[in-house]
């Protein structure tokens, strides 16, 4: 395999991992709008569809084209792509949060979640939007490394929605399938995610990619 094919395997294996929720959602936004249903309708969602279709489109758009931010030689290539769909990603990433926040607070809960998911989901909404807030600040002082740590841990938690997909098969067959079994399968994929995304921050194998975003970007040498 050449480095140029090596190189896609990060994009691709992320919007792997985002399949399950986008494809869901995308289900959910067609029976929504009127269309054939591809997913069990819920009450919920039906008597007030605006903050979950903001979310769906939101993250769909986040998880998606966030993944081609990872790729090193379209950074390196073409920062002005880097930079205006940053922007555009900066944009989605606080409407998945601000909306997830929304059906959290606002919305009965989950059938057969518990009190534990609520307050993650309380916990990693607002710390998402801090990781982009960080992420925006470090790159107004062209502090690339930082830029890159905040971004890559805002995405590792907005894409925890598509590791649950895993987190919850395997809970449900250890711990069976309460209220609390759900819950902690799916805050394990957070904890996951994080944990990949602080190895992927602190792996010295990292360090020329960064330097020459850093050239590309016009930041510090
Ligand atoms: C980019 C990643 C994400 C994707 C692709 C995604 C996808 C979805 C989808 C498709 C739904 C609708 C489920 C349905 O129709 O039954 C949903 C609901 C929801 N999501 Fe996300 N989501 C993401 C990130 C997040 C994050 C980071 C949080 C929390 C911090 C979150 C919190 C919620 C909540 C609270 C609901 C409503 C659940 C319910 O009460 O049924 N999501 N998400």
């Amino acid at each position: 395999m050449t480095t140029r094919q090596r190189g896609w395997r990060l994009p691709v294996a992320l919007i792997a991992l985002s399949a399950v929720p986008v494809l869901a959602g995308t289900a959910r936004l067609v029976e929504l709008s009127g269309g054939p249903v591809l997913i069990n309708p819920d009450a919920r969602f039906t008597a007030s569809p605006l903050p979950v279709a903001v979310h769906i489109a939101c993250a769909a758009t986040y998880s998606l084209l966030g993944a081609f931010q990872f790729l090193t030689r379209f950074r390196n290539r073409r920062p002005g792509w880097h930079r205006t769909a940053g922007r555009v990603l900066v944009v989605a990433g606080l409407g998945v949060a601000g909306s997830a926040l929304w059906l959290t607070l606002f919305f009965p809960p989950q059938p057969g979640s518990g009190p534990l998911l609520y307050v993650l989901r309380l916990v990693f909404g607002p710390a998402m939007v801090a990781a982009l807030m960080m992420g925006v600040a470090a790159i107004r002082r062209r502090d690339i490394n930082a830029h890159r740590a905040w971004m890559t841990r805002a995405y590792a938690i907005a894409v925890a929605a598509g590791t649950q997909a895993y987190t919850e098969g395997v809970g449900g067959a250890l711990l069976g399938h309460s209220g609390l079994a759900l819950d902690i399968s799916r805050g394990a994929a957070w904890v996951i995610n994080l944990t990949i995304a602080e190895w992927a921050i602190r792996r010295p194998a990292a360090t020329p990619n960064r330097r020459r975003v850093a050239v590309a970007v016009g930041g510090p040498r």
